[in-house]
C-alpha cells in the first residue's frame, strides 16, 4: 500500500505539470488562463498560442497521463488495473494542479494518456472517434464529451471491463461537468469552432 501511495503521488506530480500554461508563459509571455477559454489544455493552447505549441501540449499532456499511469510499474511488474488507478493520480494532477492554485484542465488529453498505457488499442479507437467528431461538428468540446461517452459504452457493453467501465463513467460525468461552460456555448451557438488545419473561426 505504501508503494501504491508513492506511485499515486508521483503520478499526481507528473499530471500536475501545466504544460499549456508553462509554454505560454515561457515562450509567448502569455497567460493562457486569461485568454481564449481560459483552459490550460491542448485546445486552448492551439487557439491562443498556435499550432506548434498546441501539438507540443497535446503530446506532453497525453504523455504525462501515460507516464503517470506507468508509475504503477516502478516497483516491478504490476497488474493492469493498478495502471488505471495510479493513472487517476495524473488526471487529478492535471485537473487540480498544485502549480496554478489547484485549478486545471478538463481531463481529456491526460485521461487519453492513461488509456494509452492501460489499453493502447482502445486509445486508438477513442482517438479516431474524437477526430471524427471534430471533423463532423468542428467542436473539440463536443468531441471530448462524445468520445468519453462512447469509450464508457464500449467498455460496458463490449469489453465487459468493469474497472474501466466504472472509471470511464465517473470520468465522463466529470468531463461533462468540466465542460459546463462549453455546453452553455453549444446551446447558444457560440462555441468556438475549429476547421481542419486547426484555424479557429471564432
Ligand atoms: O481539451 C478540452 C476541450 O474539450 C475543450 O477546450 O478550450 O474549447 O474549452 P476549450
Amino acid at each position: 500500500i505504501t508503494h501504491f501511495i508513492i506511485s499515486f503521488i508521483l503520478a499526481y506530480v507528473f499530471g500536475s505539470m501545466p504544460f499549456g500554461y508553462w509554454i505560454g508563459r515561457l515562450f509567448f509571455k502569455k497567460n493562457i488562463l486569461q485568454l481564449g477559454s481560459g483552459n490550460i489544455g491542448t485546445t486552448n493552447t492551439f487557439r491562443v498560442l498556435g499550432t506548434k505549441a498546441g501539438v507540443a501540449v497535446l503530446i506532453l499532456d497525453i504523455l504525462k497521463g501515460s507516464v503517470g499511469a506507468s508509475m504503477a510499474m516502478i516497483w516491478g511488474p504490476a497488474p493492469a488495473w493498478t495502471h488505471m488507478v495510479v493513472g487517476l493520480g495524473a488526471i487529478l494532477g492535471h485537473t487540480f494542479s498544485m502549480w496554478i492554485g489547484f485549478k486545471g484542465g478538463k481531463a481529456v488529453a491526460t485521461s487519453m494518456g492513461v488509456l494509452l498505457t492501460y489499453n493502447p488499442l482502445l486509445f486508438v479507437v477513442a482517438f479516431a472517434i474524437f477526430l471524427t467528431v471534430i471533423l463532423l461538428t468542428s467542436m473539440v468540446s463536443m468531441a471530448s464529451m462524445i468520445g468519453f461517452t462512447l469509450v464508457s459504452l464500449i467498455s460496458i457493453f463490449w469489453l465487459h471491463d468493469w474497472l474501466l467501465s466504472v472509471i470511464a463513467v465517473a470520468l465522463t460525468i466529470f468531463v461533462f461537468y468540466r465542460h459546463r461552460e462549453n455546453i452553455v456555448r453549444i446551446k447558444n451557438g457560440t462555441e468556438s469552432l475549429v476547421h481542419f488545419g486547426f484555424g479557429y473561426w471564432r
